[in-house]
C-alpha cells in the first residue's frame, strides 16, 4: 500500500513495492491555484530506472502466457478499484493540475470506462489465415498462420492535462494484449497516476507487470527512450519533445499524440448560436490547455461581426479564479504556460490585432483574451497557445479557409460549422487533419474512436480499438505441408 510519508513524500512502484529514491531525492509538484507543493515523487536514478525496466522485461513471457480472460479479468478489478477512488483521485488531479474537483472525478469515472472498454475489446484481436497459391509459383501446400502477439516492454509516457485518463489509455490496452509497461507519468500529475496505479495493484497486478519510474522527463527521458529493453514507446505530449523521443528511439514502434492547433471553420450558413456556444467550450475548457481545443477560428468574413460579437458575450460571461472555486476559466499549470500565452496576445496587439476582450492577468491566472482580425504575421496565428486565447482569423472564401488550414504544422482535428452537410464533407476531404469535427466542437472522445493527429501533431492512432493494435505486431507460421 502506498504510503503518504511526512512532508507529502509519495512513493512510486517497483514490483508492487512502494518505494523513494535510494538517493532520498524528490521532485515537488506545485499546486497552479496557490503554488502550495501538493507532494513530492521520487526522482530515480538511471540504476533506479534500468532496474525497473529490467525487472519488467523479466516477467513479460509471464504476463504474456496468462489467459486473455485473466489480464482482462484484471483489468475489470482494475476499473472497479479506481471508481472506489474517484473522490481520492479526483481530488489530487483537481489539485495536481488545476481541474475543477467535477472535472477530476470525471476524468476518473471516464477511465474506468476506457479500462472496461478496453478489457473486452482486447479478447477479440485476430489474426489471419492465408492461401499460398494466391501468388505465382506457390501452392496450396503452402499456408500462412497470421498471430496477432505483444512487442513486449511498452514505455507509456503521459502528459499533466489528463493524467490519469491519458495514462490508462495507454497502460490498459498493453496490459490487455500481454505487453508488460514502464509507466513515465507526466512529473505534474504524477502523484494522481500513481494513486490510479494504487487501484491496479489492489486489484491484483502481478509483480513487476507495471513498473512507475518517475523523475523529470528531462533528466531521466533520454535514457529511458534509449533503454535497450524497451519494445515499444506510446507518447502523448508536446510536439518538440515528441519528435526528440521519436529521433532518440530506434528500431522500435512509437506512437505519438502531440500538440494542435485545431481551427473551428466558420461558413456562412452556419448557425451561428451553435458555433459560438461550441468555439467557447472547445476553447477554454481547462483554460484550452487540451490537445484538442479549438485554437483559432477560421471565419468567412460576411459573418465575422456576428460571431465575435456571439463569442464574445458568451465569454464575458465565464466566471475567471481558482479550480478550488470551480471556476470556468483557472490558473494554467504553470508561469511558463502563461508566459508563452501573454507573449503571443502582446505580438499579435503590436501587430494590428484587434484585442476585444482581454483577461485578467495574475500570475499564471489568465482571463479568457479574444483577438479578432488576426493576420499571418501573428505568432499566434500558427503556434500552439495551450492557453485561454482566441484568435479570429477572416477569409473571403471557402477555399482560402482550407488554405490557411493546410499550410499549419499541425494537423489534429478540425471543426467544420455549416447547415450544408455535402459541403462539410467536400471540405473534410480537403482537409489535412486527423478527424474532423462537424458542427462540433474538436474533442477526442468519445474513446474507442480513432484519435490521431498527422504532420506535427503526431504518428500512429489512439483510441482504444487502434491502441490495441498498436501494441501488437504479426507472428507468421508458415506451414509447407
Ligand atoms: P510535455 O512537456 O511534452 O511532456 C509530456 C511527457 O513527456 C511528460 O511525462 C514529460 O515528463 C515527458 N518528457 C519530457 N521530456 C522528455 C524526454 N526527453 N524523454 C521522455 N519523456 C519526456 O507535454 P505536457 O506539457 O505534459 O503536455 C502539453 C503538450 O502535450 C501540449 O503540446 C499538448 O498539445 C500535448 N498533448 C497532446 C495530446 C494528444 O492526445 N494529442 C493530449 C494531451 C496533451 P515531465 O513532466 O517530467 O517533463
Ligand atoms: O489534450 C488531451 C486530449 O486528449 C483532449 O481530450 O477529451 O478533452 O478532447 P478531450
Amino acid at each position: 500500500m502506498m504510503t503518504r510519508k511526512t512532508e507529502d513524500v509519495f512513493e512510486t512502484l517497483l514490483n508492487n513495492q512502494w518505494i523513494g529514491s535510494e538517493s532520498g531525492e524528490t521532485v515537488p509538484i506545485y499546486a497552479p491555484d496557490d503554488h502550495e507543493v501538493v507532494g513530492r515523487v521520487p526522482a530515480l536514478s538511471q540504476e533506479e530506472v534500468d532496474k525497473a525496466v529490467q525487472h519488467t522485461a523479466e516477467v513479460q513471457e509471464a504476463w504474456e502466457a496468462r489467459e486473455g480472460h485473466e489480464r482482462s479479468e484484471l483489468l475489470h478489478r482494475w476499473a472497479e478499484e479506481l471508481e472506489k477512488m474517484t473522490d481520492e483521485i479526483g481530488e489530487m488531479i483537481h489539485l495536481e493540475v488545476g481541474k475543477t474537483l467535477s472535472s477530476g472525478k470525471s476524468e476518473v469515472k471516464r477511465t474506468a470506462q476506457l479500462i472496461r472498454h478496453t478489457a473486452e475489446e482486447g479478447l477479440r484481436t485476430h489474426g489471419s489465415f492465408i492461401q499460398g497459391d494466391a501468388f505465382p509459383g506457390a501452392t496450396k501446400q503452402t499456408k500462412a498462420m497470421v498471430q496477432k502477439v505483444p512487442h513486449g516492454v511498452v514505455l507509456a509516457i503521459s502528459p499533466f492535462n489528463y493524467p490519469v485518463n491519458l495514462a490508462a489509455s495507454k497502460i490498459a490496452p498493453a496490459l490487455i494484449t500481454g505487453n508488460t509497461v514502464i509507466f513515465k507519468p507526466a512529473t505534474q500529475g504524477a502523484i494522481s497516476g500513481l494513486l490510479m496505479v494504487q487501484a491496479l495493484v489492489k486489484a491484483g497486478l502481478p509483480e513487476g507487470v507495471l513498473n512507475v519510474v518517475t523523475g523529470r522527463g528531462s533528466v531521466i527521458g533520454d535514457f529511458i527512450v534509449t533503454h535497450p529493453l524497451i519494445d515499444m514507446i506510446t507518447f502523448t505530449g508536446g510536439t518538440d519533445t515528441g519528435k526528440h523521443i521519436a529521433k532518440k528511439a530506434s528500431m522500435i514502434p512509437v506512437v505519438l499524440e502531440l500538440g494542435g492547433k485545431d481551427p473551428a471553420i466558420v461558413l456562412e450558413d452556419a448557425d451561428l448560436d451553435q458555433a459560438a456556444k461550441e468555439i467557447v467550450s472547445g476553447a477554454f475548457s481547462y483554460s484550452g490547455q487540451r490537445c484538442t481545443a479549438i485554437k483559432r477560428v477560421i471565419v468567412m468574413d460576411r459573418v465575422a461581426d456576428e460571431l465575435v460579437e456571439k463569442v464574445k458575450d458568451i465569454v464575458s460571461a465565464l466566471n475567471v479564479g481558482t479550480s478550488r472555486e470551480d471556476a470556468s476559466v483557472t490558473p494554467m499549470i504553470d508561469q511558463k504556460a502563461a508566459d508563452n500565452v501573454t507573449r503571443l496576445i502582446d505580438d499579435a496587439r503590436s501587430k494590428g490585432a484587434a484585442v476585444i476582450l482581454e483577461g485578467v492577468k495574475e500570475k499564471n491566472l489568465l482571463g479568457p483574451t479574444l483577438l479578432d482580425h488576426v493576420t499571418e504575421d501573428m505568432a499566434i496565428a500558427w503556434e500552439e497557445q495551450f492557453g485561454p486565447v482566441l484568435p479570429f482569423v477572416r477569409v473571403e472564401s471557402e477555399q482560402e479557409a482550407i488554405q490557411l488550414e493546410k499550410r499549419n504544422e499541425y494537423g489534429l482535428q478540425a471543426s467544420v460549422f455549416t447547415k450544408n452537410l455535402e459541403n462539410a464533407f467536400a471540405i473534410s476531404d480537403k482537409l489535412n487533419v486527423g478527424t474532423v469535427q462537424v458542427n462540433g466542437k474538436t474533442s477526442r472522445g468519445p474513446d474507442h474512436f480513432p484519435f490521431l493527429g498527422v504532420k506535427n501533431s503526431g504518428q500512429g492512432v489512439q483510441g482504444i480499438g487502434r491502441s490495441i493494435d498498436s501494441m501488437l505486431r504479426d507472428k507468421v507460421l508458415v506451414l509447407n505441408l
